[in-house]
């Protein structure tokens, strides 16, 4: 099957859960990460806010009262890499090109991704080596690439969020991916061999 073809899958399987399904995956994947950081440290954690069907952190990030939260922000014009806007009350909202609320902040505000502790991550597809398969638009491999250069543990731990029925056998790797550190589901928590 072609990487096309796997995205178009595992798009649809995500759209077609129930409202009930998607609300109790959520719930469970909250007990799932608290348990997650309950074993390491970490203060600044990405988040996101899921559109599509994939996974909601909402309930996750209501419940948190030890960590810093960011969302992914999307700054075209002068890079195509994510920015990390710090979640708030005072937040105020916008939507981006893709018609996803992100803060409404300046540069300035922001943090770029290897400032922070952990990044959970969205996803379309994941298989249990940590390969990721995103929406296709390729922004958080831009983001990470600093990853591929790293010869021993540093920061971001890349967290990988997802239902479990996005699991494939194997998906095709290609040059550019960045592999995830492990990956959560309302099930289990999946760390890859090696
Ligand atoms: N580090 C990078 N530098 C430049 N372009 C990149 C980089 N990583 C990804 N891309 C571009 O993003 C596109 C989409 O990447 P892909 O892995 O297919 O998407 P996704 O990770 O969202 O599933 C690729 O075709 C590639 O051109
Ligand atoms: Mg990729």
């Amino acid at each position: 099957m072609t990487v096309q073809l796997i995205r178009q899958h595992y798009r649809k399987t995500r759209q077609a859960l129930s409202s009930d399904e998607l609300n109790q995956n959520a719930l469970l994947l909250k007990h799932r990460i608290d348990s997650y950081l309950g074993r390491i440290r970490a203060q600044k954690i990405a988040a996101y806010l899921s559109v599509q069907g994939e996974i909601s952190l909402n309930p996750w990030i209501a419940g948190n009262q030890k960590h810093k939260i960011y969302l992914p922000k999307l700054y075209e014009v002068t890079t195509t890499k994510l920015r990390f806007a710090a979640l708030s009350e005072k937040t105020v909202w916008t939507h981006n090109r893709f018609k996803i609320l992100e803060p409404d902040c300046g540069w300035g505000e922001t943090l770029e991704a290897n400032q922070l502790d952990i990044i959970l991550m969205p996803l379309v597809a994941f298989d249990s080596s940590g390969n990721r398969l995103g929406m296709g638009g390729g922004y958080y491999d831009r983001s990470l690439a600093f990853r591929r250069s790293r010869t021993h543990w540093l920061k971001p731990r890349l967290v990988g969020v997802a239902h479990s029925c996005q699991q494939h056998p194997q998906l095709p790797q290609q040059a550019w991916d960045i592999p995830l550190d492990c990956i959560i589901t309302e099930n289990e928590i999946i760390y890859p061999a090696g």
